[in-house]
């Protein structure tokens, strides 16, 4: 199928909003049937992302160091089938709830609700179920804002959909700056309350090797959620220290990462959620490469720390390169895990009349 954006990457029509530089390729079709397309960001400062409307998926992440040298630090695939038989959610939006929902179920206003426990180990709903927000092509919006260039996702999930309760529009704007900072702004709206946790789980290698575990973490966060074997957070939140999980001052990701911890052991390795230190929107954590380094800045209360534990060796990515287990890390900014399922916790339901928002930002600089 053609799309109005290759005609005006040929010239011949200017569509009306489309930015030639920036527009849309084909990229095959999903297995639900669904045409995907690619787009390239290309940021100022050099940061460049090429990014698909499958699941508003980062395919491509290529971040420069103090000589210019751009290394792509993310896993991503040729075509969409790559994520359809490996693990769907590298790089991808996720909803309507990002992590777990213990035993797939929970209780809203009195009403028990069912959901997919498509997290077979782990008994759980994991990241919106069978069909989560990575499974649809989002609408897709280049722009361009003064020196910024960005894209606009936004996409409807109707009342019902994997069992959870309300439509809700969903709007995720990815911006790069010329700083080479990635920002991301989740808004969401419903017509019924319903638990909302949206993320996004792209993952990182600094250095675009196979490994990550010579990179170093700093988390700043005095506590972390205490898992069961079935990693949904049990009591309440721990002190980090004495533990493998203080990140408070830089560590070696490899360091403590086969720890005999029993919290620790379940991941096996890092699969957390940390309880983050601070309120509003602030500098949560860094991640240093050899040359490169990159800040998280967020307004939100947790961070996912996952180590790209489940990453099978014999997955293959894009341009052929290797993808191995722990070569890459996920940190994903969202609410606490299981929160449907946990009064104590700050809520993430959504209601009618309110709308979600939420900030996160990778900003990349050099070192
Ligand atoms: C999250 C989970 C992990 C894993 C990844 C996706 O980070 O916590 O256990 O499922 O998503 O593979």
């Amino acid at each position: 199928m053609v799309k109005m954006m290759s005609v005006c990457a040929m010239g011949a029509v200017a569509a009306a909003g489309c930015s030639c530089d920036r527009a849309a390729k084909d990229f095959g079709t999903t297995k639900y049937g669904e045409a995907a397309h690619l787009y390239v960001l290309e940021g100022k400062g050099g940061l460049k992302m090429e990014v698909t409307d499958y699941g508003g998926r980062v395919n491509r992440l290529w971040v420069p160091d103090a000589k210019g040298e751009l290394v792509d630090v993310t896993i991503g695939f040729d075509s969409p089938a790559g994520w359809e038989t490996t693990d769907s959610y590298f790089g991808a939006i996720i909803g309507r709830y990002g992590n777990r929902i213990a035993n797939g179920t929970f209780t809203l206003e009195g009403k028990t609700y069912t959901l997919a426990q498509n997290d077979a180990d782990h008994h759980a709903n994991l990241h919106g179920g069978k069909r989560g927000w990575d499974g649809y092509v989002w609408d897709a919006k280049p722009f361009t804002k003064g020196d910024d260039v960005g894209i606009v996702f936004s996409r409807v999930s109707p009342d019902g959909e994997e069992g959870f309760p309300g439509t809700v529009k969903a709007t995720v704007t990815y911006t790069i700056t010329p700083e080479n900072v990635w920002r991301i702004e989740y808004e969401g709206t419903t017509d019924k309350t319903t638990p909302l946790n949206m993320t996004q789980h792209v993952y990182f290698n600094l250095d675009g090797s196979d490994t990550i575990l010579d990179q170093e973490l700093q988390i700043a966060a005095s506590k972390y959620s205490p898992v069961n074997a079935d990693l949904a957070p049990v009591g309440p939140a721990a002190d980090v220290a004495g533990t493998p999980f203080d990140f408070r001052t830089f560590q070696v990701i490899g360091a403590r990462i086969d720890d005999p911890d029993t919290v620790l052991q379940y991941g096996p390795g890092y699969d957390h959620n940390w309880v983050l230190d601070g309120a509003g929107f602030r500098k949560v954590a860094e991640m240093r490469g050899k040359t490169r380094a990159m800040e998280v800045w967020t307004d939100q209360i947790g961070l996912q720390f996952y180590a790209g534990n489940f990453i099978k060796d014999s997955w293959k990515m894009k341009d052929a390169r290797p993808m191995k287990r722990r070569g890459y890390l996920a940190l994903e900014t969202q609410h606490f895990p299981n929160t449907p399922n946990r009064p104590d916790f700050p809520t993430t339901n959504l209601k009618p009349g309110e709308t979600y928002r939420t900030v996160t930002e990778y900003r990349f600089k050099t070192r």
